[in-house]
């Protein structure tokens, strides 16, 4: 029997990057645009919500015709839409929803809309058209979510099934990277300017305490965020130069510790061969190195250009819902605060 191809557009605009996406049966990136306000919002040291929505009213029209182009395609050659309902920023939302919204309707395609932290699990997935294939994920597996507002440890015992195993209690750990380069004076955002500096640094230089949870799964990193405030304060007070990249490299290798090694104990407690590591954190140099310097899982971690916020993982996600046979009606709303566990 022949299999049907389906080709999916994926439009994303839960924060700070417009991107629009075509996707082939959940894997194959055909295109994939981004239009970041990153250079925008760097003057604030963070998101700006009312000039975040927008910057993408600017942009969300021109970003989809763009990724359609790429992927020499016009709507009519579609076979379905999907886009961020949540969670994020509402108003940056609602301006993703209403242009896919309409270009179902003036086109008759089905939409989805999809859950974004759903999208940063299924980036594991994709792969560029022409590239050679990334092996597939296999369930059950133990997915490690780790982005700008969200630190999640999920069973996945097949598609579309969120079994949340544990979170954070405080910061999530995109989060402590960018409160920690702030406090180090380094640039927004802070995950890629943290592993910059650390590059130059000791790691070994301050033991920066990992958080000791009674509950298992979960993960705090506030109690590290204090002790480099401590750190920082100390060399200030006593009129010394702050060791920056010191504290940069031995503040990541606490972060790249506690992930690894709950992921790690969560892969065997669970019986599971293979391991997710996704979202914005997932592009940090050491994270990517710990899992892959381990032989006992098989571990999938996104390209780096797909770590952070992408349509094509919008896309991927909603390539499962449509061959789940579920669709959106054109009444859908976002969701600001929609969790993984809401969308399984
Ligand atoms: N190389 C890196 N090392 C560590 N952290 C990084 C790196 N690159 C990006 N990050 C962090 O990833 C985060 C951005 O990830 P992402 O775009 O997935 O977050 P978000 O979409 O804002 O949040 P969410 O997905 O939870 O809604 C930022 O906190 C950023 O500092
Ligand atoms: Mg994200």
């Amino acid at each position: 029997m022949k299999k049907i191809d389906l080709r999916i557009l994926g439009i994303e605009s839960s924060c700070d990057e417009t991107a629009a996406a075509v996707v082939e049966n959940g894997r194959v990136i055909e295109s994939s645009v981004i239009a970041s306000q990153v250079d925008l919002h760097a003057q604030f040291g963070g998101v700006y919500p009312e000039l975040a929505s927008r910057e993408h009213v600017k942009a969300v029209y021109a970003t989809v015709n763009e990724a359609l182009q790429q992927a020499h395609m016009k709507l009519g050659d579609l076979d379905g839409i999907a886009v961020t309902r949540g969670p994020g920023l509402a108003g940056s939302l609602v301006v993703g929803v209403n242009l896919a919204k309409g270009l179902a309707l003036s086109a008759e395609l089905p939409i989805v809309g999809v859950n974004h932290l759903e999208g940063h699990l299924y980036s594991a997935w994709l792969y560029q058209s022409g590239s050679k294939p990334t092996p597939e994920p296999k369930f059950p597996l133990v997915a490690l979510l780790v982005s700008g507002g969200h630190t999640e440890l999920v069973l996945m015992r097949d598609h579309l099934q969120y079994q949340m195993l544990g979170g954070t209690s405080d910061d999530a750990a995109g989060e402590a990277f960018d409160k920690v380069a702030r406090l180090l004076e380094l640039a927004y955002p802070g995950g890629p300017s943290i592993q910059k500096a650390a590059m130059q640094g000791n790691p070994r230089a301050f033991n920066f305490p990992k958080a000791r949870l009674s509950e298992p799964w979960n993960f705090s990193f506030s109690g590290l965020k204090t002790a480099v405030l401590r750190t920082v304060e100390e060399f200030k007070s006593a009129h010394k130069t702050v060791p920056t990249a010191d504290i940069a490299a031995s503040f990541q290798a606490a972060v790249v510790g506690a992930l690894f090694e709950k992921t790690i104990a969560a892969a065997r407690e669970f019986e599971v061969r293979e391991i997710i590591v996704a979202g914005g954190v997932s592009a940090n140099k050491a994270l990517r190195e710990a899992f892959r310097s381990q032989t006992e899982f098989r571990v999938h971690i996104p390209h780096i250009s797909l770590c952070t916020d992408n349509a094509a993982m919008i896309a991927a996600a909603g390539y499962r819902h449509f061959v789940a046979g579920e669709t959106s009606s054109l009444d859908f709303d976002v969701q600001a605060n929609l969790s993984l566990a809401a969308s399984a």
